[in-house]
């Protein structure tokens, strides 16, 4: 069946299963899960029971689709993201990002999990991205055009708009959150980089480096959908300062992070209009 009409059909489920229409979609990234603990949730659907969505991996079992209220904000959230490096393809990654947008979301807010490029940084503190860098080798919106979603070749002059970033910052101050604001640089993973790679993505301009939110940012921006993404910062990968690192300690570094994520987010979509 072609994409477009599984997209359709993708959202045509969702709606015979509730009428609820959010404003925001949120995809939370590893071991960001906490937000949807603020959420008054009115509906949720399991990823496999969502026609043509992209099946599980062992990982991203526990996928669900969130509907409910965020403060007085109408949310959809992703709890259980799809990764390049789980075998989707980037088509399947970005998938769930062209069905929200067909429920209506107006805005797309994102996190992740990531690597500190920058020295000025510390372990456990939040960048919000305000460009990237694209090193991912498939892009979502290669083939035929989906005319129907957006243009051939979508303007990427704003790809993280800059009035979230700017209340992003004025609430960070306010409320003593550390947050940097940065360039993130998106690879395919799965493996982390080596010392001369990290060279090569701090010299090329990056702050930051994951293994996520480019292909979802692509897909939305050609929709239209202003995004606002923030990076928790898991381990430094800058000279003097790199070590060994496993997924346990990026997670733990990510939960130690999560309070002031969340309390972020909350507040930029709580000030938000749209
Ligand atoms: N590199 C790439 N992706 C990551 C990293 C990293 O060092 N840390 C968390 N996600």
């Amino acid at each position: 069946m072609e994409y477009l009409s599984q997209i359709k059909e993708a959202t045509q489920y969702i709606l015979s299963q509730t009428d609820f229409k959010p404003d925001y979609g949120v995809i939370l990234g590893t071991g960001l899960g906490a937000l949807v603990n603020d959420v008054q949730i009115v509906h949720e659907i399991n990823y496999e029971d969502i026609l043509h969505f992209p099946l599980s991996t062992v990982e991203s079992h526990s996928g669900k689709l969130i509907f409910g209220h965020l403060g007085e904000k109408r949310v959809v959230v992703m709890k259980g993201r799809f990764h390049y490096y789980e075998g989707y393809n980037m088509k399947e990654v970005t998938f769930p990002v062209r069905v929200m947008k067909m429920l209506g979301i107006k805005k797309l807010i994102i996190s992740n999990a990531s690597g500190a490029l920058n020295p000025a940084y510390q372990k456990s503190e939040l960048m919000v991205i305000n460009d990237h860098i694209n090193m991912q080798t498939e892009n979502p919106l290669t083939g035929k055009n989906l005319d129907e979603m957006g243009v051939r070749f979508p303007d990427m002059s704003e790809p993280y708009e800059q009035s979230m970033i700017d209340t992003a910052m004025q609430i960070a101050e306010k409320e003593n959150i550390p947050l940097h604001q940065g360039v993130y640089v998106g690879v395919n993973g799965p493996n982390l980089e080596t010392r001369a790679e990290y060279h090569m993505l701090r010299v090329i301009g990056a702050d930051a480096v994951g293994m996520s939110t480019v292909p979802e940012n692509i897909v939305a921006r050609q929709m239209d959908i202003p995004v606002f993404a923030v990076s928790v910062l898991t381990d430094l990968c800058y000279p003097g300062h790199i070590q060994k690192i496993s997924v346990e300690e990026v997670i733990a570094a990510a939960m130690k992070a999560e309070p002031y994520l969340t309390k972020l987010i909350k507040q930029v979509i709580a000030a938000d209009k749209i």
